[in-house]
């Protein structure tokens, strides 16, 4: 029984997470920490930028020092190896040069780019230089890309109005150098939701249900970490997007409604809390 038990509580793999911080604690290096443990596994992180937030908007950014952000990387990496990593808000050319050099030395195989540009407030994130060398050096060195659709529009310079422009970019980001795609569709105004994953020899349209509420704050960092997450315990790209993205669903549906604005996603719908912790 007891045996049983630790086998269970064993925790599965260690994700590094290299983004920024929401003090809103519903998007950023708060909801990937939270979606991480909640699907079982350790999460590391390195933080890029400090953002004053709420569910209403940004208020600031405070950036931390490319060095700093090379060290976090690389200190905590050096100790314990991570079987894979995420990368979300990266916000200057500087940082994400920083950011590849930590890659190179580190090795690690396992790779998703979550390429965060604008808040769900509508707050731009990033710069255009960093918008740049994202689509010209990183990209091609990351095992998928996750962009939503403005994002996906940046990146590709093409509109996107509906589902086959959807399929067009993310054809553009493989003729790029991505290896896979997968462009999420939250932002697309249709009765259901669908999210388009591609490689050169694979094509998969995941269609889920939309459910009419504003608390869709971090949707897109909870999703990248749910399939570093699925990835890293060795599940296949495709897969571990189908699973992230039911997990994404089922934290929207029961979200908490807090805030008055974009409110959080429930992260912990997944974890059966043991009685005596009740
Ligand atoms: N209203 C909704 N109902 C159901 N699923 C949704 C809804 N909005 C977004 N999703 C899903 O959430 C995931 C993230 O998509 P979205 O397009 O919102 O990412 P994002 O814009 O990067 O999010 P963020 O604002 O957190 O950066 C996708 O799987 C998408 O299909
Ligand atoms: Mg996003």
């Amino acid at each position: 029984m007891l045996k049983d038990l630790l086998i269970k509580l064993k925790l599965k793999s260690k994700i590094l997470v290299i983004a920024g911080s929401d003090s809103s604690g519903g998007a950023g290096i708060q909801a990937d920490i939270k979606t991480i443990t909640s699907l079982g596994s350790y999460a590391m992180t390195a933080i890029t930028a400090v953002t004053v937030q709420n569910t209403k908007g940004v208020k600031s950014v405070a950036s931390i020092s490319p060095n700093e952000i090379q060290n976090q990387i690389t200190f905590s990496a050096q100790d314990i190896k991570p079987d894979a990593i995420k990368i979300g808000m990266l916000h200057s050319k500087l940082v994400i040069k920083k950011v590849l050099v930590s890659l190179k030395k580190l090795k690690t195989k396992k790779i998703v780019l979550d390429p965060v540009m604008v808040a769900k407030g509508g707050a731009r994130l990033i710069d255009k230089e960093a918008v740049k060398l994202i689509k010209n050096d990183l990209i091609q060195k990351v095992s998928l890309i996750t962009p939503n659709i403005p994002e996906a529009e940046v990146l590709t310079g093409c509109k996107i109005y509906n589902k086959e422009d959807m399929v067009f970019a993310a054809n553009e980001l493989i003729k790029l150098g991505a290896k896979n795609v997968l462009i999420k569709g939250g932002h697309l105004n249709a009765r259901k939701v669908t999210d388009i994953f591609l490689n050169k020899s694979d094509f998969k349209i995941f269609t889920s249900k939309r459910y009419k509420t504003n608390n869709t704050h971090g949707t897109g960092c909870t999703l990248s970490s749910a399939i570093t997450t699925f990835f890293s315990c060795g599940k296949s790209l495709k897969r571990a997007c189908e699973l992230g993205i039911k997990y994404v669903n089922l934290s929207i549906l029961t979200n908490p409604k807090y805030g008055k604005g974009h409110g959080p996603v429930n992260h912990i719908h997944s974890i059966e809390i043991k009685k005596k912790f009740k």
